[in-house]
């Protein structure tokens, strides 16, 4: 039987909704408009693409959304002082530098320089460590747009061995963090596989969950899926003018239970957590609550 289509577009959306009443309820208690600044440095077409995304997602929800658009030449100087200064105003409350970043830029320095309470892309050790502790100020918002479609979709992920298919500060590694919390939501037993992993086909089939994000088109084979198990899709590769994940959909949806598409699956969710992080950032800096402890 062919796979249950997990529908990320439906599901951020329902988010989405959330995420708007929150804005409206939190206006309301403080008179606070949570503001994104977005910071996009040249003129990479799919950086444009995502960032005018992301904006038009922070409207409908509410959110005040401020781009800040530098040329390709710009010096790693200009860009950090760019930072302090959004860092120093008070009135914008989330900081989202487009990447990849231009070659003359050291990306870790700039993602460093963002204040951790701004920090709305958990980017920062500072919060990638509360991450890792169980702690967490903000979710990277990929890995727990994941999380959210599993959860969403009934998966059960405690006890669950999921296998991650790249090891990347966006992806790999923060999904990995977050699926073997001793948390609800978590406690799966996790494997992270990575361009040296040996018999990375073996150790992808004894996956129950299998999350693919190496940015190889259709590198995920139904020979490679367990029969039942969940596949999620995070790859975005475009191939004669189309999108594809790294999964190879058609095949591999006739193998899994469950599989989300490419576009429509785990993008809308990144972006409808992103708005969520900054909901929090904006509540956070209302309340002057920085530590979020649990
Ligand atoms: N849907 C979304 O919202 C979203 C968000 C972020 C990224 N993405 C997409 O997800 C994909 C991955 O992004 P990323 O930023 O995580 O990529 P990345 O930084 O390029 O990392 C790729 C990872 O995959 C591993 N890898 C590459 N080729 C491999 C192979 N043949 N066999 C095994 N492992 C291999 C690499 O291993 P090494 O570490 O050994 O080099 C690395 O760990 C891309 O297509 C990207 O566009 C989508």
């Amino acid at each position: 039987m062919a796979a249950q289509i997990i529908d990320g577009k439906a599901i951020a959306a329902k988010f989405r909704e959330k995420i708007a009443e929150d804005v409206a309820a939190l206006r309301k208690e403080t008179g606070v408009t949570p503001h994104l600044a977005a910071v996009l440095v040249g003129d990479d077409p799919a950086s444009a693409v995502y960032v005018r995304n992301k904006q038009r997602a922070c409207e409908k929800a509410g959110i005040q959304s401020t781009l800040h658009r530098l040329p390709g030449m710009t010096s790693q100087e200009e860009l950090l002082t760019l930072v302090g200064r959004l860092n120093e105003d008070s009135g914008v409350h989330g900081i989202l530098v487009q990447l990849p970043l231009p070659d003359q830029i050291d990306e870790k320095a700039v993602l460093d320089a963002v204040l951790p309470m701004k920090d709305v892309d958990c980017f920062h050790p500072e919060n990638v460590g509360r991450l890792m502790q169980g702690r967490p100020r903000f979710l990277p918002c990929t890995p727990c747009g994941i999380q959210q479609l599993l959860l969403e979709t009934g998966v059960e992920i405690s006890g669950a061995h999921c296998v991650i298919l790249g090891r990347s500060e966006i992806v790999g590694k923060p999904m990995a963090a977050m699926l073997m919390q001793k948390a609800p939501g978590a406690n799966a037993t996790v494997t992270v596989c990575h361009s040296r992993t040996r018999d990375l086909e073996s150790i992808a089939r004894t996956a129950d969950i299998l999350v693919a994000a190496i940015g190889v088109p259709r590198f995920v084979k139904a020979s490679m899926v367990r029969p039942g198990a969940v596949v999620i899709d995070v790859g975005i590769n475009r191939v004669d003018g189309k999108l594809v994940g790294d999964v190879d959909f058609d095949a591999v949806r006739e193998v899994a239970s469950a599989i989300t598409p490419v576009p429509g699956g785990v993008g809308p969710m990144t972006i409808a957590m992103l708005l969520r992080n900054t909901v929090t950032a904006a509540t956070l800096s209302a309340t002057k609550t920085g530590d979020t402890s649990r």
